[in-house]
Order: C-alpha cells, then sequence, then structure tokens
C-alpha cells in the first residue's frame, strides 16, 4: 500500500502534493518523492524515511510548476532508500510514475527492458513501467501509457507525467484504488480522498481497468480498451478524519475490513499456472528446494498476535510437510538455552520487523547456526537485514495498534510456506490443489462474513459489561481462541481467556459460574464432536455459550445460546474466517465500553524494548 497524487491545473502543483501526501502517510511512510516540471524538463526529489525528510528537502517558493506528481511509499518490492522511492524515470528522464499496487511479470519485464538496453535504477517493480511507456511514446503520452499498460500483469494505481506534455496528466487503475478530484480550475488524481479534500468535494471514482487522461481543462475516462466511460462525480461530505479511515469510526475497523485485500496481495503472483505455489512471488526467501528438503526441524518464534500465527503454522506444517515444528514466545526462547543447529530453520513472525524479544531469538539462532526465515509485513525492517531469507506480507501499514489484518496475511503466508515445504519434499497430494484453490477464494468468503454483522453486534449489546469472558477452541481453532481472547482483552480491557476446550476439565472449568460467557470455535471439522462434548461440560455447569460455527449447522442452535455462522471452508483455513467475528465482537464491545480501540491503554505498536 502507498499513497500517490497528481495534479494539474493553474497553482503551484508542489505545495498542493505536500499537502496531499501528508494526508496519505497512513498508506505509508518510508520514503516519499515528487516530480514537477521545471524549465521545459522535469525536477525530481525524492527522500528516504518520513515525509518531513522530503518536505525538509523542497524549496517550495521556486517550484512554480502547475502540474506534479507525488508518492508516499510503504515498500514492496526493493528496500526503502532514495533509490527505490517514486516517483521513477524513464531512461531520457522526460516520464515520471508513481505507483500502488504490485507488478507481478516486473522480473521477466525487467530482463527483457535490460535486454534492450534499458538503464534500470532501482530494485523496484514500478520503474519497468516507465521504460515501458518510453518505448510506446511516440508523441502521445497517454495512448503511450494505455500501451504500456498491456505488457503490464499485477495491481497498479499510477499517475505519470511527461515533460514533453506539459498540459497531461495520465492516472489509471486495476485494483489498487485512484480517484479524480474535479474543481473548476484544476484537477487531481489520488489514491485516497483525503489528499485532495482541503481543494474540492467533487470526486469520481475511477474503475478497474480505467484510464484518465486530465488537462488544465478537463478530463474524459476510457477502459484501457478505448471504451468512452461516462461517469458524473459525487459530493464527498465526510471531515478529514473520516476520510482518512475510509469512512469507518477507526482504523481497526477500517483494517479488519482491508482482510479480504491483505489476503489477495498476500498471494498475489505466488500461485503458479498449475496451481501449485511457485517461486516467482518468493524470491527473497532464501531457501531453495534443496535447503527445505534437507531440514530436520522448524521452530517458530514470535510474540502476541504473531505468536498466535505460528502456533497455527505449526499444524499447517506438521500436517502438509510431516516436518516436526515447535513453537516459542520469543522472550521465553531467548532465555532457554534452544536446541538448534544446522538442519533447523528458524521462522520468526513479526509484523513490525522490529520486536525486540524476536529479534534476540533471531540472534540466538543465527550464533548456534540454524538458518532463519523472517515473516513480515515490513521492507526494510531490521529482521529482513539479520535473517537469511524474508517471507513478505502485504498487509500494507497497520495503524491500529490491535493486528488484525496483519495477522491475516501472515497465516496466508504461512499456509503457501507449509505447501511450498511440501511441494520441496516431495509431498504433493490432491488436497494441496483443493487448498490452493480455496486460499483464492477465502477473500470473498470473509468480505460475506463483514457483510452480516448484526449477531456480533446483537452480543455485544448483551455482553459488554461482563467481567469475564472464556474462548475455547481446539485443532486449527485453538490458536484462533488465543487470538480471540487476546483481541478482547488489549482493546476493551475484559479479563478473557483462552483455552484449548479439552484442557477444561483439568482444571479451569472449576471457573464456570452461571452466566459465564464462553465463546467456542466449533467449525464442522475433524474434533467437531469432540467440541461438542466440550460446549455440553460447560453448560452443565451453567455457562452461556456463544458458537462460531459452519454455515448450515442447525444441529449446533439447540445447544447454544447464539450461534454467528462463517462460510464453509477447508479445515487447515477455518481460522482465517473464524478469527474475523472474533475481532469484530472485540471491537463492539470496547466501542461500548467507550474504548479508544485504535490505542489501547499500556500498548505500543511495536515493541522495541525487552
Ligand atoms: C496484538 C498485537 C501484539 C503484537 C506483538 C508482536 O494485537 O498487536 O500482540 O502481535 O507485539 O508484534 P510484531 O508482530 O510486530 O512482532
Amino acid at each position: 500500500m502507498c499513497g500517490i497524487i497528481g495534479y494539474i491545473g493553474d497553482q503551484a502543483s508542489a505545495p498542493i502534493i505536500i499537502k496531499g501526501l501528508k494526508r496519505l502517510e497512513y498508506r505509508g511512510y518510508d520514503s516519499a518523492g515528487i516530480a514537477v516540471l521545471k524549465d521545459g524538463g522535469l525536477q525530481l526529489i525524492r527522500r528516504e524515511g518520513k515525509l518531513s525528510n522530503l518536505e525538509a528537502a523542497l524549496n517550495l517558493k521556486e517550484m512554480t510548476a502547475t502540474l506534479g506528481i507525488g508518492h508516499t511509499r510503504w515498500a514492496t518490492h526493493g528496500a526503502p532508500s532514495e533509490v527505490n522511492a517514486h516517483p521513477h524515470l524513464d531512461c531520457t528522464q522526460k516520464i515520471a510514475v508513481v505507483h500502488n499496487g504490485i507488478i507481478e511479470n516486473f522480473h521477466q519485464l525487467r530482463h527483457e527492458l535490460s535486454g534492450r538496453g534499458h538503464d534500470l535504477r532501482s530494485q523496484t517493480d514500478t520503474e519497468v513501467i516507465a521504460h515501458l511507456i518510453e518505448e510506446a511514446f511516440t508523441g502521445d503520452l497517454y495512448q503511450a501509457v494505455k500501451d504500456a499498460l498491456t505488457h503490464i500483469e499485477g495491481s497498479f494505481a499510477l499517475a505519470v507525467i511527461s515533460s514533453d506534455s506539459p498540459d497531461m496528466l495520465v492516472g489509471a487503475r486495476k485494483d489498487s484504488p485512484l480517484i479524480i478530484g474535479v474543481s473548476p480550475k484544476a484537477f487531481f488524481v489520488a489514491s485516497d480522498i483525503p489528499a485532495i479534500l482541503d481543494y474540492t468535494r467533487e470526486i469520481v471514482l475511477l474503475e478497474n481497468g480505467e484510464i484518465a487522461r486530465l488537462s488544465p481543462q478537463g478530463y474524459l475516462i476510457e477502459q484501457l480498451d478505448g471504451t468512452p466511460v461516462s461517469r458524473k462525480s459525487m459530493t464527498i461530505d465526510w471531515d478529514i478524519s473520516a476520510a482518512e479511515k475510509g469512512g469507518f469510526e477507526d482504523f481497526m475497523l477500517k483494517e479488519i475490513h482491508e482482510q479480504p485485500a491483505a489476503v489477495r496481495e498476500t498471494l498475489r503472483g505466488r500461485i503458479d499456472e498449475n496451481g501449485r505455489v511457485g517461486r516467482v512471488g518468493l524470491d527473497d526467501l532464501g531457501l531453495d528446494d534443496d535447503e527445505l528438503r534437507s531440514l530436520k526441524k522448524i521452530t517458530i518464534v514470535a510474540c502476541g498476535t504473531s505468536l498466535h500465527a505460528g502456533m497455527l503454522a505449526k499444524q499447517v506444517i506438521e500436517r502438509w510437510a510431516r516436518l516436526p515444528v515447535e513453537v516459542d514466545c520469543s522472550s521465553e526462547f531467548r532465555y532457554r538455552d534452544p536446541i538448534l543447529d544446522e538442519g533447523t530453520l528458524v521462522v520468526a513472525i513479526t509484523q513490525s520487523g522490529e520486536t525486540a524479544d524476536t529479534l534476540a531469538g533471531v540472534r540466538i539462532a543465527a550464533e548456534l547456526g540454524a538458518k532463519v526465515l523472517a515473516v513480515t509485513n515490513v521492507v526494510g525492517s531490521t529482521i529482513t537485514r539479520e535473517s537469511d531469507g524474508v517471507l513478505y506480507t502485504f498487509a500494507g501499514p497497520e495503524i491500529g495498534v490491535a493486528a488484525t489484518k496483519t495477522l491475516m496475511a501472515q497465516m496466508t503466508a504461512l499456509n503457501l510456506f507449509g505447501l511450498l515445504l511440501a511441494q520441496a519434499r516431495g509431498r504433493s497430494n490432491h488436497e494441496f490443489a483443493a487448498t490452493v484453490a480455496e486460499l483464492q477464494r477465502i477473500p470473498e468468503k470473509i468480505a460475506s462474513i463483514l457483510e452480516n454483522t448484526a449477531v456480533l453486534e446483537d452480543w455485544a449489546k448483551t455482553y459488554h459489561q461482563v467481567t469475564d469472558l472464556l474462548f475455547l477452541g481446539r485443532g486449527f481453532s485453538y490458536p484462533m481462541a488465543m487470538e480471540g481472547a487476546l483481541k478482547l482483552k488489549e482493546i476493551s480491557y475484559i479479563h478473557a481467556e483462552g483455552y484449548p476446550a479439552g484442557e477444561m476439565k483439568h482444571g479451569p472449568i472449576a471457573l464456570i459460574n452461571p452466566g459465564l460467557p464462553i465463546v467456542v470455535l466449533a467449525p464442522k471439522d475433524s474434533v467437531y464432536e469432540k467440541i461438542v462434548s466440550n460446549i455440553h461440560e460447560a453448560k452443565a455447569r451453567g455457562a452461556t455459550i456463544l458458537a462460531i460455527a459452519t454455515v448450515g449447522d442447525k444441529d449446533i442452535l439447540s445447544q447454544v445460546e447464539g450461534v454467528f455462522y462463517i462460510p464453509e471452508t477447508l479445515e487447515t483455513l477455518t481460522p482465517l474466517l473464524s478469527v474475523v467475528p472474533m475481532q469484530l465482537l472485540a471491537y463492539y464491545i470496547a466501542k461500548l465500553r467507550d474504548c479508544n480501540v485504535d490505542q489501547p491503554r499500556n500498548l505500543a505498536k511495536s515493541v522495541t524494548v525487552e
């Protein structure tokens, strides 16, 4: 996720672009850049780090051009650095491009472009677009962008300018958002509405596969195949803060709703044409098939929500690859003198890539000769520099302190890793193809859960004043029971525990007094009968059972006080669905208790101290 903006009109573009980028900083903040016209050419200024670094480098008084584009980056390909910051230029330095999205076939395009003599200066996927436009350019920038896009696979929102076309700004999109802003004497393209709300409230939404040509006088929209599009503008009446949250009340709720995209982006380019996990999108993995084959053991280290992704990964990897997996919280692992050697792969899961305890675990692993694979959402974070390989998740920046979409992306990536490991170890079977196919259906299944939350809102109204709540699960649902409890405690401050349901009778069942609410994860899986027995045990002691069950399971209705149905899916993938209602339940309860869900007390987004 990055933020892009472009301006064409009658005012100096640079201050407008910088102000717009500030409003988009929530989409990425590892580097930023701007390109404007100057003396018949382009002026390009880029800086690593926060937008303030770019701002400090600009002399806005001298930047009077009325056409320009800008970008704030959240790295996906190529570490955060000045050379990888956008805009990117072609060889002639006349064409500038800003991009949000992922070009899936960029390796191939890069290779071909280099072969034809192009000088590619960055490690980004975006730069190939500038060079493709350069090749296609015969005097008409708009047509050249259209032609260039026929070579591109993947997702993009683009803004393009050229010093040869001083009266033109081109925008295009596929699977990444782009809007057009309309005012009497100026037109804008931007990733999101807040970027331009200070200048206009008239917005036109660009749809997938559309391209727009803007001038100081007006704009026209076409489909990429040339079919004309006529669309009326709409008037936005949100204030800036609501707009930054996409109209949601809080970042956490927005990020819960971004989970279908987090799965899609994390899968993008990683499934080959035969429906297997392919290596193309896993080029930072740092482990070849021989290395994956020779592993004797995997040790997973992580904290908090990432640890729950690790607990799930243990089950997935053991099931698919039949390789023993240990899971440890990083803060324990680092002090327990772990047994590791060259046959061990340490998988360190951390969305921020900066968690001190997890980094300490990585350093111990390296000292003991184990290879380290980092699973992280932040390109260029400390863990990526200290690990042998990286499995990136592509959730985009997460602003809410409570992890939601980053967990979803971790679970997606770790499922892919389990399958890749199994493939390398010669264990492929027909279930793998079914799993890969089902992974691709998960986004729409999550979306259907998000459309249907009335039951959860009712539960929140009924139970938001309780002092204790239990979450129970078994098998693949056990890590999610832990996660449900963690979400609730951290944002609502209600005491909650996640427990493996079969363990209740070994002690915790003594806690049950009449009316204690228990959320039970009871999907139709291989331990369904077992969890139903656990429901009976808890009910017999007076607990109130709220079940998360598989759609169509009518039998459970008579056993519990309430049911929230999730769509049917494969057992290994159920957590990607069952976690969503628990995130929402925690959210609704916290809101009713007037808690600040985005910044819960005593917590920080990344824990960089021990
Ligand atoms: C919970 C949460 C924390 C983090 C934990 C690890 O919602 O956000 O428990 O999961 O601090 O953080 P990362 O993944 O950045 O290492």
